[in-house]
C-alpha cells in the first residue's frame, strides 16, 4: 500500500516537472549564451533575459515569433538571428524607453514618477492607440484589447535597397 501510494507520488512529481518544464522551457536551448545583445546587457542572466522576453511578448499580446524568425522546418527560433523587422524596431523602441525613463521622467515630477515599460503604451496590442479618434465614445467600451486596430495593423518592411 505505502510502496504504490509512494510510487504514485513519485509519477506525479514525475508529471508535474515535465509540464513545468514545457511551460518554462523557450523552445530554445537553456545552454546557448546570447550573441547578439546590442542593447541588453551581455551578461544578462538567462533567467533574467526570457522575464524580459516574456514581458516583451505580453506588452504586445504576441509570441516570441513575432519578432524571432524561425526557419521552415526548423523547430526552433533563430533568436540570434536579425532578419525580422519587428525585431529591430523592438531594439529603437528599448531605446527610446530608456531616454523616455533616464532623460525625461527621470527628473519629471521631481523624479517622484515610475518607469514605464512597453505596456505602458502597447497595452496588450502590437500597435498602440495613437489617436483620440480610435477611442470609443463609451469609456465602459475602452478594453484595449478590443479596439480595432488601425487598417494598416503592421509597419511596413522597410524597403530594400
Ligand atoms: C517585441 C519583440 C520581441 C519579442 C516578442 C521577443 N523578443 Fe527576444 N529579442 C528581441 C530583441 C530586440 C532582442 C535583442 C536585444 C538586444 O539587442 O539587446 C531579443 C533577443 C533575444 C534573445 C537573445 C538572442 C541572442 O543570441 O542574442 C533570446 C534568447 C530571445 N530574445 C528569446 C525570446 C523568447 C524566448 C521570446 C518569447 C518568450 C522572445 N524573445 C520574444 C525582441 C523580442
Ligand atoms: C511611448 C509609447 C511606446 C512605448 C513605451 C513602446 N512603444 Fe512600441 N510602438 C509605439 C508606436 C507609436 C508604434 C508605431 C505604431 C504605428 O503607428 O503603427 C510602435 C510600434 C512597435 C512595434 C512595431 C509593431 C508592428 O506591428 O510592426 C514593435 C515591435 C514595438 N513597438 C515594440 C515595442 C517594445 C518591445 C517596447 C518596449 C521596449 C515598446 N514598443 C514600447 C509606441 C511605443
Amino acid at each position: 500500500m505505502i510502496f504504490t501510494k509512494k510510487i504514485s507520488v513519485f509519477a506525479l512529481l514525475v508529471i508535474l516537472i515535465v509540464i513545468s518544464q514545457s511551460f518554462t522551457s523557450f523552445n530554445h536551448n537553456d545552454d546557448e549564451k546570447p550573441t547578439n545583445l546590442k542593447i541588453l546587457q551581455k551578461d544578462i542572466s538567462e533567467d533574467e533575459l526570457h522575464h524580459v522576453m516574456r514581458e516583451y511578448s505580453r506588452a504586445l499580446g504576441v509570441k516570441c515569433g513575432f519578432c524571432h524568425e524561425r526557419k521552415e522546418g526548423q523547430k526552433h527560433a533563430d533568436f540570434a538571428s536579425d532578419a525580422k523587422h519587428e525585431k529591430l524596431i523592438a531594439r529603437e523602441m528599448m531605446l527610446m524607453v530608456n531616454d523616455i525613463n533616464n532623460k525625461y521622467l527621470a527628473t519629471a515630477g521631481k523624479g517622484r514618477f515610475e518607469k514605464i515599460s512597453c505596456v505602458t503604451c502597447h497595452m496588450g496590442r502590437k500597435v498602440p492607440i495613437i489617436s483620440v479618434d480610435s477611442l470609443p465614445k463609451n469609456p465602459n467600451q475602452r478594453d484595449p484589447k478590443k479596439i480595432p486596430l488601425p487598417v494598416n495593423d503592421s509597419i511596413k518592411a522597410p524597403q530594400k535597397h
